[in-house]
């Protein structure tokens, strides 16, 4: 069996859990999430789920695989062996889900490349070439185009998983990181001189209750899964790679808020915009990707900041891939002994590309395609992140309550250096048996008699 490498410093974690965690979740789903669920009040939600419950089984999952030194399913078959129960399934359905999102998150990474080429090709053409092709709608209507796009993305993450993840990458994303924050705040500058900013700021952030519907606390708790990487498997297998001196909560912890915080500036970047723009559809997954590309190319050398900036995000839409594609891989390398790193890479690759094939294909081949006003790939998304995300990341939480006792989570969690983890365990122990499992329970009922009425 291939040797259990970890990280050599802190540093190399945190770079990778947030690598992980930060992605187009932050920039391109969670604008249109809350757009979907009506502004201000939704991110009051968002925030306090994030914080309440998505960091305390952030930190359970970092610990399971510390503990185990082992990815999810093997993690979890442990649990089931320890409490005498059956919830061997867990840590696969993780991996399945995992190998799904990977292909949609694929898709959507494709576009990111779209038009980083588009604004790369926009340095040498002239201007009206130019908004004609940095336009969703071209994007949109050829659907081999998001295919290959997909498939390209797909193959840089293999290639880059298979000649290992822990060299190169933690350089890399050290670069990208603070150049793309830069452009960021540059942006939000920008669009904060828009005329809409203050409609922006009151529909952000003063919340109207009333805009919410019997879905949104569920919406709220799977976007927190989706963007802190919980649920996956993924942070049970940075887990595992973690020393022993490291702490899991301070790191977990950590991770949240740098994440949470990325979210936020998202939004302030992107609906002022969005505002100005007549006719963005603040409710759909098109929304980053219609309204920013024109608007960067309108402004004086828009299209060299828009190279970089989408230069930047596809750096970070292949970091949270790689995550993906690495929980599949070492899950398959723990389970069976046989499978070689390399070719386990390979398969999952290409059975990540067969299953891109649908939402690569939403808006083309299976435009008819419609299940309550949702076309497939919002459909899939639905599916993927409101569903099934939760009821896994439920599970996990499930087997880790009864497959581990109370002195052992002590002793995982508390830290003698560390007052903080003295005051905050009883919370985080409260949460993980009563809070998390009450609330990710209601959301999903509520969000069942949504969809019943
Ligand atoms: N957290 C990532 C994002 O917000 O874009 C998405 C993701 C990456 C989810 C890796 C799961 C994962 F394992
Ligand atoms: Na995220």
């Amino acid at each position: 069996m291939a040797k259990r490498g970890s990280w050599r410093t802190r540093f190399g974690f945190y770079l990778l859990a947030i690598g992980s965690a930060c992605g187009l979740g932050n920039l391109w789903r969670f604008p249109y999430v809350v757009g979907e669920n009506g502004g201000g009040a939704f991110i009051l939600i968002y925030v306090f789920m994030a914080l309440a419950i998505g960091a305390p089984m952030l930190i359970a999952e970092l610990i399971l695989g510390k503990n185990s030194r082992k990815s999810v399913i093997v993690a979890t078959q442990q649990l089931s062996t320890k409490a005498g129960k059956h919830f061997k399934w867990v840590g696969r359905f993780a991996v399945i889900l995992s190998i799904v999102v990977l292909s949609y998150y694929a898709v959507i990474s494709g576009w990111v490349l779209h038009f980083l080429t588009q604004f790369l090709v926009s340095l040498f053409s002239t201007p009206e070439v130019v908004t004609t092709k940095t336009n969703l709608a071209s994007l949109m209507s050829n659907g081999w185009l998001q295919f290959m796009l997909a498939s390209a993305h797909l193959l840089i993450t293999v290639v880059v998983v298979v000649k290992g993840v822990q060299e190169g990458l933690e350089k890399w994303i050290s670069y990208t990181m603070p150049l793309f924050a830069a452009l960021v705040i540059v942006l939000v500058v920008r669009s904060f001189s828009l005329p809409s900013t203050p409609e922006v700021l009151r529909f952000l952030f003063y919340p109207d209750f009333s805009k919410l519907n019997l879905a949104s606390l569920n919406h709220a708790l799977g976007h927190v899964f989706f963007t802190l990487s919980v649920g996956f498997g993924t942070m049970v297998t940075f887990g595992s790679y973690m020393r022993e001196e490291d702490h899991p909560p301070t790191a977990g912890f950590r991770v949240t808020l740098v994440d949470t915080a990325i979210s936020l500036i998202a939004v302030v970047m992107i609906f002022p915009v969005a505002f100005q723009a007549t006719n963005a559809p603040l409710t759909d997954p098109a929304l980053m990707f219609e309204v920013l590309p024109s608007y960067l190319i309108s402004i004086p050398g828009g299209a060299l900041f828009g190279l970089a900036f989408f230069a930047c995000l596809y750096m970070a839409a292949l970091n949270a891939s790689i995550g993906l594609l690495e929980v599949v891989v070492s899950n398959w390398v723990d389970v069976q002994k046989k499978m070689e790193r390399g070719s386990a890479s390979w398969y999952s690759g290409i059975i990540a590309l067969f299953l891109a094939t649908f939402p690569a294909l939403s808006s083309t081949l299976f435009a008819d395609f419609e299940v309550k006003g949702r076309s497939l790939i919002e459909s899939l998304d639905s599916l993927l992140i409101n569903w099934a995300l939760p009821i896994v990341a439920l599970g996990m939480l499930v087997a880790y309550n009864l497959g581990t006792s109370e002195k052992e989570k002590e002793l995982n969690f508390v830290d003698k250096d560390k007052f903080v983890s003295y005051t905050m365990y009883p919370h985080w122990l409260f949460t993980l048996k009563w809070a998390a499992p009450f609330v990710i329970g209601l959301g999903l009922i509520l969000q069942i008699i949504g969809a019943i009425l």
